[in-house]
């Protein structure tokens, strides 16, 4: 190429590139009403977002991934935790975590009921925005009250939700499809997944209890005196836990207010009659 070749290249590239950048700036402004469903952010969200502003919320934590990385994202925080809990939680944060073995806590904040409310369905709007998936994994406060160390039980976590750890005491699963290995994969999978709130590992307790040993630790508690449910043996209780959460509340400030289970509800209405057999099966099998 000869120089005036090389500018008239120059040039024309450039013009291709701004052109390209400016088509699609452009196109993304079309689309930011569908992509952030525009049509839900109501007043009561709007006044979430202040709330969040005001009490500086960002921080310590990040939405999107932007904000002070001292805490964690709350992008999606709505799908893996439900509002009964996070309602609890905003309302006093220390009852959550134990400070000696988490070593950093959210400070209380004395919100009012009415900013915890759009507080949650300002962050429930936020989960619901099309940002192509990010973060592709849950980024959850983990480990919270594990005798021993904090590392293991993220890496557990980690696995876990990465599909690569075999719970200590599962029965050997036959790499065939059987409801055990299906049961398996559901409590990845589901949403929320069972894995955001519990972990199969010994004595690590997250936002749900351990589910280590489960299928013996289900007959202990369908024989005690302060069982409140119906089932009457240890795959009736897990399918009972599963389906209606607040049968029985296991004992715990961080799990249940007036006598309401922190967990989901939502399982008996969104999961097939066999995907809760499935999970039936798989935790039956941890003894
Ligand atoms: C001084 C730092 C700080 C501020 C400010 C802060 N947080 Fe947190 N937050 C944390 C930490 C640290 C955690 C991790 C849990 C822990 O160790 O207590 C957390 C955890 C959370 C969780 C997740 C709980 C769970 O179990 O998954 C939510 C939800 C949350 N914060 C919401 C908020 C909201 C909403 C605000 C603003 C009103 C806020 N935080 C302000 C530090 C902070
Ligand atoms: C948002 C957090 C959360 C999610 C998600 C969640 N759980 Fe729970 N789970 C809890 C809490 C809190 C408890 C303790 C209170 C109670 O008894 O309901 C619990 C209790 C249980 C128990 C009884 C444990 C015992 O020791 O008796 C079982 C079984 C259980 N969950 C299974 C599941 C399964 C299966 C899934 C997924 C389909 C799931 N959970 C999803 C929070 C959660």
């Amino acid at each position: 190429m000869n120089k005036k070749q090389t500018r008239f290249f120059a040039f024309a590239a450039s013009g291709v590139a701004a052109l390209a950048f400016i088509g699609m700036t452009l196109h993304s402004h079309t689309r930011f009403g569908e992509l952030t469903n525009a049509q839900n952010i109501t007043p009561a969200v709007v006044h979430g977002k202040d709330v969040w502003h005001k009490y500086n919320c960002i921080n310590c934590h990040t939405l999107f991934g932007e904000g002070a990385y001292y805490a964690p994202d709350l992008t999606k925080i709505t799908q893996h935790r439900g509002a009964a809990y996070l309602q609890a939680y905003m309302r006093d944060p220390s009852k959550f975590y134990d400070e000696n073995r988490h070593r950093r806590l959210m400070p209380k904040q004395d919100l009012s009921e009415q900013e915890i409310t759009d507080l949650i369905l300002f962050l429930d709007w936020v989960s619901k925005v099309d940002n192509q998936n990010w973060p592709p994994r849950p980024i959850l406060v983990v480990g919270a009250s594990i005798p021993g160390s904090d590392f293991s039980a993220q890496q557990q976590t980690a696995n876990a939700i990465q599909g690569g750890a075999q719970p200590p005491g599962a029965r050997p699963v036959n790499p065939d499809l059987n409801p055990i290995a299906l049961g398996q994969a559901l409590f990845r999978k589901v949403a929320p997944a069972c894995v955001a709130c519990h972990s199969v590992a010994d004595g690590v307790n997250m936002a749900g209890p351990s589910l280590a040993g489960i299928g013996a630790r289900a007959k202990e508690r369908i024989a005690a005196a302060e069982y409140t449910g119906q089932a009457k043996d240890a795959a009736a209780y897990i399918r009972e836990s599963i389906e209606k959460p607040s049968a029985y509340v296991v004992p715990g400030a961080m799990y249940s207010a007036n006598g309401q289970s922190f967990m989901p509800t939502t399982y008996a209405k969104d999961l097939k009659p066999e995907q809760i057999e499935q999970l039936v099966a798989y935790l039956s099998s941890l003894e």
